[in-house]
């Protein structure tokens, strides 16, 4: 708290309100006395200029290129953390020692296996259905599989359920995709680590032993790490709004994984790996570049453009290196890596880009390295909700351990009919 506040005139009349300090990025203006002192409420569609809640999980500095979790910057712990590792951090706030890593570990391989009836509540989907869908349909019925563990006003219920949730996301992603190929769901394998057990489980068969190789487990284990957590991206607030009714844990993150199925969100690496296939060629890009710039055109660079970031997204640095990581480790020499970084330099120079900040994000290259390891285009956003689900987690905790937590109410700017008499429809 500091002494500054912000003035306001409004009718004639002076307010003052309190002005909070961040400990890095933009202080913020507490309002929330503004309608009782002024009658008055904000309009801010879009949360551009709203801090919806306090956090100390995650800082973006978008102008500036910067993602920290618990203060540490993403590039560090890409390269030198594992996503059991970050995931503690985002849980805990701090870095384990080497005993708590270990013994977190063991706690989430504990809960790796789901509830045998769910594995039949598959068989109710459609086999060409999108594994989003079936993710949203089974984390929610997690709510009605693990009682134990959703009363949210007990800290280890929390505890628990977030352990349940991390560890049972893989599994549930896996038995999505075989499902969806009609291959037997392969069980956990709790020897491997996250990644690698996720892997198996993917792709492996129970026919066959299924060897794990370190160079695409290294590089699933950065895209989980990459994709951890954002602040207060729209999955995230959709969760914090779904669990600030008091709604159970499961509820919550399959309310974020529907939100996180659109294409302006999650849904973009798809669109972006889709849209560079459309492509197809080099030379085919400025005819793409002049549609994206087109007013008229709804179509947009897909992978292009953040409403935070207004420099490069530091996640896209760490995954244009580990596609080539990835690609050359399978010798896969896929076109549209070239047409991706040709695309990205074209658009690095020209003026509607420039002007506008729009710069690769997190989506660009993602999908690249996805499809080479041998995820079909409909598992990416599946990847992406896997991995989110450990800072939808620690969100949602944080959220529920502030005493001054509230529903989430907004207000609004009501434009329809003021009150009128109801006209009985032969008069009408
Ligand atoms: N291609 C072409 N023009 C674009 C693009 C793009 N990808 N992104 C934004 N613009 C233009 C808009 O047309 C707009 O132009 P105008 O000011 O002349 O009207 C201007 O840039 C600002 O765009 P907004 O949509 O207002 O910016 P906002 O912050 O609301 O949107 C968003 C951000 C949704 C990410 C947008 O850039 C976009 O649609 N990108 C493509 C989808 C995408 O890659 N999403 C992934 C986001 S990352 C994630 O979720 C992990």
């Amino acid at each position: 708290m500091s002494n500054e506040t912000a003035k306001m005139s409004l009718g004639g009349k002076d307010y003052e309100f309190p002005v909070l300090k961040a400990t890095t990025g933009p202080d913020v203006i507490d309002i929330r006395k503004l309608y009782a002192q002024t009658n008055n409420f904000t309009l801010d569609p879009g949360f551009t200029s709203t801090a919806s809640c306090e956090s100390n999980l995650t800082f973006i500095d978008g102008g500036e290129g910067v993602l920290l979790h618990g203060g540490y910057p993403i590039g560090q712990l890409a390269e030198h953390s594992s996503f059991m590792e970050t995931s503690y951090l985002l849980l805990n706030g701090t870095l384990p020692s080497k005993n708590e890593l270990k013994e977190f570990k063991t706690t989430i391989t504990n809960h790796t296996m789901l509830h045998e009836q769910l594995a039949k509540f598959f068989s109710g989907f459609r086999r060409d259905a999108h594994p989003m869908a079936i993710m949203c349909g089974v984390v929610g019925a997690l709510s009605a599989f693990y009682h134990d563990s959703t009363d949210i006003n007990d800290p280890e219920h929390r505890r628990i359920s977030s352990h349940r949730l991390i560890a049972k996301m893989p599994t549930i992603a896996a038995m999505a995709y075989k499902y969806s190929i009609g291959q037997p769901f392969v069980y956990p394998d709790n020897t491997l680590s996250y990644p690698g057990n996720f892997l198996r489980m993917t792709f492996g068969v129970p026919a066959e032993e299924y060897e794990v190789d370190p160079v695409i487990e290294r590089a699933m284990d950065r895209i989980f790490i990459l994709h951890a957590d954002h602040e207060q991206n729209a999955s995230t607030s959709t969760v914090r709004l779904a669990g600030s009714s008091g709604a159970n844990p499961f509820a919550c993150i399959a309310a974020g994984i529907a939100c996180l199925w659109g294409p302006a969100h999650g849904g973009a690496n798809e669109a972006a790996l889709n849209m560079l296939r459309e492509i197809g060629t080099v030379d085919r890009i400025p005819e793409y570049i002049a549609r994206a710039k087109d007013k008229n055109d709804p179509f947009r660079l897909m992978g292009f453009g953040h409403r935070v970031y207004k420099n490069y997204d530091p996640r896209a640095t760490v995954m244009q290196k580990t596609a080539d990581e990835v690609l050359s480790k399978l010798g896969v020499t896929d076109p549209i890596f070239d047409v991706a970084r040709e695309l990205e330099q074209i658009a690095l120079n020209d003026p509607y880009f420039v002007e506008k900040k729009l710069y690769p994000n997190v989506d660009f290259y993602s999908g690249i390295i996805l499809s080479a390891i041998g995820f079909p285009t409909e598992m990416f956003t599946v990847l992406f909700a896997l991995a989110r689900t450990v800072g939808w987690v620690a969100q949602w905790n944080e959220m529920i351990s502030d005493p001054g937590q509230k529903i989430g109410r907004p207000r609004q700017l009501y434009t329809g009919p003021a009150q009128r008499d109801y006209i009985p429809i032969d008069k009408r």
